[in-house]
């Protein structure tokens, strides 16, 4: 109804004329808000979850930059809270996307301009963003509820990107091509809440502070070590596994039926639509550590190195 209407248009309207703005490497433009870049389309959106997004205690965010593994970390965060209700045999992983089961604040919840009925998510609830640590509504950096961040080693965030926007762009638009997509990476412009070491580092700082509720996890450890690094989780989120669960092999029925191999073949999965622009297949490319070295030049790989060298210094954080 008028009366739940978030935004006023032309408030919008005033904002965005006086934000610095770039071509999108999809369509349209991204600004530059609050010190991220972010798609001119879901700033209503972000705007209203600022405004309004009431935290509690229980509740558990999941944060990531766009192609860092968000699809996969839905499927596992859902799949650990919820084992007691579903075996993976009859998990709703098997017909629904992951990206329904745990909705963006910006994609989904506050998507519509309409304050969301919050009501038809009991506690414990889970949502996901990938708005940046400064920028998130205070009552999830004072609620105590927990935030967990998963990213992803630049090279290969950066080339999955590349592809998977590459694949939505209007094809009148031509080609994005690599050379300057992955000057505007370097140049801390990203293709949507970037810059990168903005997002990462304000994450990764909250995850020393105040270890009990921001858990940092990685991309890599992950492909690594999935069953040691759910186990992580599992604990972060209050609900470890036992003992009888691992000998039962509880933790390896849920790393199975979140894996690349598994998800990617399920039917909704190959042929459904649960997100605004993308195609839930093109949400499942490769799925492997390292597959930059085929597309990027030893001179970009050198120009990226020094950035990371330089952005990283101090924080103890690696890639
Ligand atoms: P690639 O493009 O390198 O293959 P997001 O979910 O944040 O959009 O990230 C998408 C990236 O994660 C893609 O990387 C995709 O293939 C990969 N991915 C999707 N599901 C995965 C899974 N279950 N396990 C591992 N990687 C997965």
């Amino acid at each position: 109804t008028e009366n739940n209407n978030l935004a006023e248009t032309d408030e919008i309207a005033d904002l965005l004329s006086s934000l610095p703005k770039e071509k999108s490497w999809r369509s349209g433009y991204v600004y530059r808000y609050q010190g991220f870049w972010c798609p001119e389309n879901q700033i209503p959106a972000v705007i209203a979850f600022q405004k309004h997004f009431l935290a509690q205690k229980t509740d558990t965010i999941l944060v990531t930059l766009p192609k860092s593994g968000t699809t996969w970390l839905k499927a596992l965060a859902f799949s650990v809270m919820n084992r007691a209700k579903y075996t993976p045999s009859c998990s709703p992983l098997n017909s629904v996307n992951p990206h329904d089961l745990v909705p963006f604040f910006e994609f989904g919840v506050y998507a519509n301009n309409q304050l969301p009925d919050l009501s038809t998510f009991p506690p414990p609830r889970m949502f996901a963003t990938h708005v940046p640590y400064p920028s998130l509504p205070d009552s999830i950096k004072n609620s105590g509820c927990r935030i967990v961040y998963l990213c992803r080693n630049p090279f290969d965030n950066f080339i999955s990107l590349w592809h998977f926007l590459s694949k939505a762009r209007p094809e009148r638009l031509g080609p994005l091509l690599l050379e300057e997509a992955f000057d505007s990476f370097c140049n801390g412009r990203h293709g949507g809440f970037g810059p990168f070491f903005y997002h990462v580092l304000g994450y990764w700082r909250e995850s020393l502070e105040r270890p009990e509720e921001v858990l940092f996890l990685t991309y890599e450890d992950m492909k690594e070590d999935i069953n040691s690094q759910m186990k992580r989780l599992a604990e972060f989120l209050g609900c470890p596994f036992s003992l009888e669960e691992e000998a039962d092999g509880v933790v390896e029925g849920i790393s199975k039926l979140c894996s690349f191999s598994n998800l990617k073949d399920k039917e909704i999965n190959k042929t459904g639509r649960s997100l605004p622009y993308f195609e839930n297949k093109t949400l499942f490319r490769r799925g492997e550590v390292g597959d930059w070295v085929n597309y990027l030049t030893p001179e970009m790989v050198d120009r990226l190195n020094k950035i990371m060298e330089q952005k990283l210094a101090g924080s103890g954080l690696k890639f």
